[in-house]
């Protein structure tokens, strides 16, 4: 595509802003930099612009302030935030003040032409009379962390909330999949239509059939009314199809006939009704391994997936653990009506879990914390009086977690989270092994209390010991 326009530089780093400069130029674009906020705004006043290329830390005004300036003056001027990693407050306010897209920095030119592209292309589309937003990406309920992998998936939300293509979100259990999902509604043209999630796993065939495309009255058994499907309630809004890998085949041939026609088929009808909505699904199974799935249609995989945005797990940006942990401690504060505290030590201490149960596990051990806390500091304690498994408890007693090496064997490896101290266990016989191992380690190698505590007798352990290759002298 042929583009052309004007491109507003704004940074107070000569560096940066000239190597920026001269890429913007060499793209065949006009660009004029400038290095403080105040300049910015004024020439925002004077001149008409097309992208401004805006960095975040300005030494006179932030980043953030000039960007909501630019908002009062013009709802449509794209901005790109330019943002060095760590720098933001928080990267969702950032997108809660609109801005167009993100970069990093240091930023490669690949990716600063591409950011202008697309928002010379979506300024374009607005002379066209496509009004769109120009890309607030984040409502509420909020998106906190600003780690890079989460940097980049406000960007892509950015970029996609305002067209209408279908999105899959993967990532594993927890890591925020409905959340952004309805960010993407939220900050779409059909924010102000319903937005309905659907467990396609929580339904038979036939009922998640009838449910999503309706159904006439005397089609099945049981269907005593006619009943509108949710693809027609959900008119001009959006539906979230969650755990989309767990549909049966013959259901993900009938969706892919609704994504490709646009029009939906209640059972039992004699024709069609057409249908204005938005899809976007979810799977918590890695993308290509439903590729290679024998149960999942890669004809519906390429059509749900034009666009996927894939969560990273938490263990791979504890960075964002401790922006969470505040957030959630302010919510839960002000349910409880507490004002407790987190000493950076308790925040440390989070930090070396790999928390497999993804934020939504993070979130519950704080709220469990928050309820049990008295001394108004949460403290590694309240996260470990309730410990779901008796070898997380056997654990607790020996203060695992905070001194994990002194449980050290192979059966165990750097604590994946307060309550799961434990690599998970493969075979039952594994979680035997693990479970006398671990009761003989807390008996201290006394056989008969550890007997007593597996509520086994004597002479059962010994021959459970011999089964499973346990050297009972060995355990002393
Ligand atoms: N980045 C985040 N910031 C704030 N809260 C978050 C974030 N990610 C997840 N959460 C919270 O964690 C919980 C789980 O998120 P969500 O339900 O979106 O996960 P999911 O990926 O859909 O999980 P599942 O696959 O188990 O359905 C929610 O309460 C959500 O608000
Ligand atoms: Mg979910």
């Amino acid at each position: 595509m042929n583009l052309s326009g004007k491109v507003l530089i704004v940074d107070d780093d000569p560096e940066f802003g000239l190597v920026a400069q001269s890429l913007v130029e060499l793209e065949g674009l006009s660009a004029h930099l400038v290095n403080s906020g105040s300049e910015a705004l004024a020439l925002c006043d004077q001149e008409h612009w097309d992208v401004v290329l805006l960095d975040l830390m300005l030494g006179d005004i932030s980043g953030l302030d000039v960007l909501r300036e630019i908002r009062r003056r013009s709802e449509r001027l794209p901005v790109i935030m330019v943002t060095a990693h760590g720098s933001m407050e928080t990267a969702a306010e950032a997108v809660q003040a609109e801005a167009f897209g993100y970069i990093g920095k240091p930023f490669r030119a690949e990716e600063l032409k591409s950011a202008i592209r697309r928002a010379l292309e979506w300024r374009k589309q607005q002379h066209n009379g496509h009004h769109n937003h120009p890309g607030k990406a984040i409502g509420s309920p909020s998106i906190v962390g600003r780690s890079s992998a989460m940097v980049a998936v406000y960007t892509a939300i950015a970029r996609v909330a305002a067209t209408d293509s279908t999105v899959l979100i993967s990532g594993e259990s927890g890591t925020g999949k409905e959340l952004v999902a309805r960010a993407l509604h939220d900050n779409s043209p059909r924010s102000k239509r319903p937005f309905i999630p659907v467990n396609c796993g929580a339904f038979t065939e036939t009922l998640l059939e009838s449910e999503l495309f309706g159904h006439v009255r005397g089609s099945f058994t049981g269907a005593m009314a006619n009943h509108r499907g949710i693809f027609e309630t959900a008119t001009g809004g959006t539906i979230f199809l969650d755990e989309i890998s767990e549909t049966s085949p013959a259901f993900q041939v009938k969706l892919l006939r609704v994504i490709q026609e646009q029009e939906v088929r209640p059972v039992g009808a004699p024709e069609s009704r057409r249908v204005d909505v938005r899809i976007v699904a979810a799977t918590n199974r890695r993308v290509q391994d439903l590729f290679s799935a024998e149960d999942f249609r890669r004809d519906l995989l390429y059509r749900l997936g034009v666009i996927n945005l894939e969560l990273p797990p938490l263990r791979e940006r504890k960075e964002d653990i401790p922006l969470l942990v505040e957030h959630f401690l302010q919510r839960f504060n002000s349910r409880f009506g507490k004002t407790i505290t987190a000493p950076s030590e308790t925040i440390d201490w989070l930090c070396q879990f790999d928390w497999p149960g993804n934020v939504r596990e993070l979130e519950n051990a704080v709220e469990r914390a928050v309820t049990l806390n008295v001394g108004g500091k949460l403290s590694p304690d309240d996260f470990m009086q309730f410990t779901p498994t008796p070898l997380a408890r056997v654990a607790q007693a020996q203060n695992v977690p905070a001194n994990a090496q002194s449980f050290a064997s192979e059966n165990v490896i750097a604590p994946a989270s307060p309550f799961w101290v434990c690599e998970l266990p493969k075979t039952l016989e594994d979680v035997e092994r693990q479970h006398i191992l671990a009761m003989l380690r807390f008996t201290k190698g006394n056989k008969l209390r550890a007997s007593e505590l597996l509520g086994i007798g004597r002479y059962s352990l010994y021959r459970k010991a011999e089964r499973l290759g346990i050297d009972l002298n060995q355990e002393d």
